[in-house]
């Protein structure tokens, strides 16, 4: 059977994602409804050789016949269209972080954790934050090799996470500061460009950042592991696609190096992609337009025991959300 899709947030970085990969996947479509703001209703753009006219997301918006809809756009319009979406029978999948911690919305990754699509009794799916899936997707078959016992997770996380304007914003100040002109910051509090912010989100009395507390939330409730140690430092670097993550996982049980290079190297959307000897190591530039999660420096680290060190590039826009999005999609009408 086919199925009418709504995206909401559709002329968004993750939106025009995901409009590519229902194509490259030739996900079965009867039809799609785009909607986004008023900016940009009237605007056409095409998937699976058909052009599709946005439509603006409004209260009075009918949703009538569509089966699935995937929201990426602000956490406002998930908290305001999740609920009425999915009361009107429309199963949502949802890319903000409004639902994610619920206990009655499941959190999913599909390598990772399908079968918690079986209990949806909200009609609402969660993705997890884009640097949560590379994390848990690199994680979990190191947990089922050798239990863990603590993480450290330090990102360095690409402007589009933040979306098209933030995007727009690096190229502008390079070109301008390229040209001796001023760079003006908006999307972001200082500068990005020829620098890093170690802030994403907002920050808490204990000073840390939002997206830490995503990151070590998420992690814990994807592994079902509520009391796994695991602390992250999130830090925004000027790169255009994919986050980079250096990842200190500290083992219940000795595993090897090449033991766990095999491990990650069975896990369906891993690539494991290390050898120093040649200079092969996952960088943001290869791992753009790519599904797999980049796997490399894969080596022991010797300051404490069962303790193990990865670099981890994914697509943010890819299997950081579009793609795992529409992946989760693609499990539902299997079921
Ligand atoms: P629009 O392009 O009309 O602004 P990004 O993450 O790249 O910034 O994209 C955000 C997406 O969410 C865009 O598709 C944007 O539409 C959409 N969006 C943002 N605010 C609203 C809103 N108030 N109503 C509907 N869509 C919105």
């Amino acid at each position: 059977s086919k199925y009418v899709l709504g995206i909401l947030g559709a002329t968004g970085a993750v939106g025009k994602e995901t409009l590519d990969i229902l194509d490259e996947r030739k996900f079965p479509l009867e039809s799609l409804r785009l909607f986004a703001s008023k900016r940009s209703a009237g605007e056409v753009l095409s998937c699976q050789g058909r052009e599709w006219k946005v439509e603006e997301l409004t209260p009075e918006t009918s949703f009538a016949g569509i089966d699935f809809a995937l929201i990426s756009a602000t956490d406002a319009i998930s908290r305001e269209y999740g609920a009425r979406l999915s009361a009107a029978g429309i199963l949502v999948i949802d890319d903000s972080g409004v639902f994610r911690m619920e206990d009655d919305v499941p959190l999913v990754v599909p390598e990772v954790n399908r079968q918690a699509l079986r209990s949806m009794p909200r009609r609402i799916v969660s993705i997890p934050n884009c640097t949560t899936t590379p994390l848990v997707m690199a994680l979990k078959p190191l947990q089922e090799a050798a239990g863990i016992k603590r993480v450290v997770v330090t990102t360095f996380q690409s402007v589009s996470g933040t979306g098209a304007a933030a995007m727009d914003e690096l190229m502008n100040q390079t070109r301008n500061l390229m040209a001796f002109r001023e760079a003006k910051a908006e999307v972001y509090p200082y500068q990005i460009a020829f620098n890093l912010l170690p802030h994403i989100g907002s920050f808490n009395e204990g000073g840390d950042c939002s997206e830490e507390i995503k990151i070590m939330r998420e992690t814990r409730k994807i592994l079902e592991a509520p009391a796994l140690r695991l602390t992250a430092t999130t830090v925004r670097v000027p790169v255009l696609r994919c986050h980079s993550e250096a990842i200190n996982v500290e083992l219940e049980r000795p595993l090897k190096p090449h033991d766990a290079r095999a491990a990650l190297a069975e896990m369906p959307g891993v690539l494991v992609y290390d050898d120093p000897s040649k200079k092969l190591y996952p960088m943001p530039l290869d791992a753009t337009g790519k599904d797999d999660v980049f796997v490399g420096r894969i080596r022991e680290d010797e300051s404490t025991a069962n303790g193990l060190n990865l670099w981890v590039v994914s697509d943010n826009l890819r299997k950081g959300a579009a793609l795992n999005a529409v992946q989760i999609a693609e499990c539902l009408t299997e079921h």
